[in-house]
């Protein structure tokens, strides 16, 4: 049994004391949940909000690294440090990252490959585009998308990642895909790594669905056989947050 994981992403929003002000908040509403919980916040609010969140259930993550380990890369951020602020999850190729600020595929591929050989479990995101779905290619996307992404893993590490499927028209857009779309590229993924790396592997690695999750929706998405829980944005910063973790 795979056991649901459910991540905010909180994107680049809220300052450190904002941050310890929404963890306040969330706290109450995510306590008890049978899911997996992680807050995935921008870089400098990892350290107040891991202090902000001991003693409960909740894990923190990053929501991006860089494949080096250190050195001359202003700005940028190791898994080292990741760990060291106390965080064990980091969102990878988020297709905000991949948009904006040029990410491939081969950089998906060296940071996930960086984050399990340091300890950190990455949370890999696909997905395809409106135009991408409207000319009929989302299967062959998705899986092209996922065999760069563990380009060269072995099947247990393909075993401890999270692929989170975030179709890029229905994220932050309010339209949710439905549920039997998201189901079929979920399962679509499953099926992928079935065939390259085994059935045990395929078994055990979580796939999440993400784009537009609410309070309203998550319940439906996450009873799916294939969607072991969701990659929030927006529903992430707020109370709404609880009843999705609870869905
Ligand atoms: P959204 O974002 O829930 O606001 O659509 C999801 C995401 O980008 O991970």
């Amino acid at each position: 049994m795979r056991k649901k994981i459910v991540a905010g992403n909180w994107k680049m929003n809220m300052t450190p004391s904002q941050a310890v002000a929404l963890c306040e908040t969330l706290k109450p509403a995510v306590a008890n949940s049978d899911a997996e919980v992680v807050f995935c916040v921008p870089a400098i609010d990892i350290v107040p909000v891991v202090k902000a969140c001991e003693g409960t259930e909740i894990k923190v993550g990053a929501e991006n690294l860089y494949f080096e380990d250190k050195g001359a890369f202003t700005g940028e951020i190791s898994a080292d440090m990741i760990l060291d602020a106390g965080a064990t999850y980091v969102i990878i190729g988020h297709s905000e990252r991949r948009g904006y600020f040029g990410e491939t595929d081969a950089d998906v591929n060296k940071k996930a490959k960086k984050a399990l050989e340091k300890g950190l479990n990455p949370i890999i995101c696909c997905g395809e585009s409106l135009e991408q779905r409207e000319q009929g290619i989302t299967f062959d996307w998705i899986r092209m998308q996922v065999k760069l992404m563990f380009e060269g893993f072995a099947a247990e590490d393909v075993a401890k990642c999270v692929v989170a499927y975030e179709p890029i028209w229905a994220i932050g857009t309010g339209k949710t895909a439905t549920t039997e779309q998201a189901e079929e590229v979920c399962k679509a993924i499953r099926d992928c790594i079935r065939e390259v790396y085994g059935n045990d592997t395929a078994e055990k690695v979580r796939i999440q669905y993400g784009g537009s999750v609410n309070a309203a929706n998550a319940a439906e998405l996450f009873s799916q056989p294939d969607i072991d829980g969701g990659l929030v944005g927006g529903a992430s910063l707020k109370p709404d947050f609880g009843v999705i973790t609870h869905a």
